[in-house]
């Protein structure tokens, strides 16, 4: 039986719309934050030979496309026997906060623990993006570019998590009424938004930009870049048909609360992916004034703290938070 855990990411410059064509192919590059603390853990169990795996949440949760994934990746990973999967989270999941990352990432690092031979990181991160495509950046810890391209070298680290020891703030501002899962949501707004393409070519600047600020740890640089492109991702979804608006009134209120502390002189820069939550980026010495700002602002129900996060890895036991869901259930056949 192997245990593995890794973390979610952030994204600075937005992965939203993949290019034609198979593959799972991202339409322009983008780069994250790898998130220490928000983790997902996978335990993953051979089971004598004949029969399909059966993967699932513990405890249950959004299940689609589990087993279809760990099929696929046995086959490519040469593992011969069928497998018994189960994944949880510590943090909601489905509500903009990338539990899927997370959750594939655990998952490829510990089926890459049962293969017939190893596999260089950029082969593994090729393999968790079919299951969710920011899933290939959460396999690297720091900040990390995926670019459009099947070779290796398409997700790489551009520097570690202790390069620049950010704060990283949530504001979860409620679960809200369902979202459209970001891979609908990025298909319609390719199809049907008029900005697309203008999304597209202005996010070579704010990549540049963001590149740039995290190889000199320049947070201005880096928050107004990364601001920038998540307003115009979200601008571009909303011109989708029908719109798509991932925002509840809280997630305004916290973007005001940013801008306010920015009057106030507190380097503070939000981003937003595809849910109601804002992550907001500071400096260590000013967490407690930002993250008590954003707890005071009406519909948060609570900031969750992180910082630059390190790269998955394989455990001898699951970790305590993960223990009750990973060593109690198995996975059952209706669930997969
Ligand atoms: O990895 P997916 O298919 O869940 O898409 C992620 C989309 C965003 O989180 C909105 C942006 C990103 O780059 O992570």
């Amino acid at each position: 039986m192997i245990w593995a855990v890794a973390q979610a990411n952030v994204a600075l410059v937005k992965y939203w719309g993949r290019a034609p064509g198979p593959g799972h192919q991202p339409a322009g590059t983008s780069v994250s934050l790898t998130l220490d603390g928000l983790a997902s853990a996978a335990r993953v169990e051979e089971r004598p030979a004949g029969g399909e795996s059966r993967a699932a949440w513990a405890p249950p949760g959004p299940v689609t496309d589990l087993t279809r994934f760990v099929e696929g990746a046995r086959a490519e990973l040469g593992i011969a026997r069928p497998l018994d999967v189960l994944v949880t989270s510590n943090f909601p999941v489905a509500a903009g906060l990338a539990s899927s990352a997370s959750a594939y990432a655990a998952l490829t690092t510990a089926l890459a623990a049962l293969a017939a031979e190893p596999l260089p990181a950029g082969r593994l991160a090729a393999l968790a993006r079919h299951g969710s495509g920011s899933a290939c950046r959460s396999m690297f810890g720091g900040f990390v570019q995926w670019r459009p391209g099947e070779d290796s070298g398409a997700v790489t680290q551009l520097a570690g998590p202790e390069h620049w020891p950010l704060a990283v703030l949530v504001a979860v501002t409620g679960t809200g009424p369902k979202r459209v899962p970001s891979r609908e949501g990025m298909h319609r707004t390719r199809a049907t938004s008029p900005f697309f393409d203008a999304w597209l070519t202005a996010g070579e600047a704010d990549l540049a930009a963001v590149r740039k600020a995290v190889r000199s740890r320049d947070l201005p640089a880096l928050g107004t870049a990364a601001e920038r492109n998540a307003l115009r991702m979200h601008a571009t979804a909303l011109g989708a048909d029908p719109p798509l608006l991932y925002w509840e009134p809280a997630t305004v209120a916290v973007i005001r609360e940013v801008w306010r502390l920015r009057e106030d002189g507190v380097p503070a820069y939000f981003t937003i992916d595809a849910g109601p939550q804002v992550k907001v980026l500071c400096e260590p010495a000013d967490r407690q004034r930002v993250e008590r700002a954003l707890g005071g602002v009406p519909g948060v129900s609570h900031v969750l703290r992180s910082r630059p996060g390190g790269a998955p890895c394989v455990l001898a036991t699951p970790p305590a938070w993960a223990a009750p869901a990973l060593l109690d259930g198995s996975p059952a056949d209706e669930r997969t």
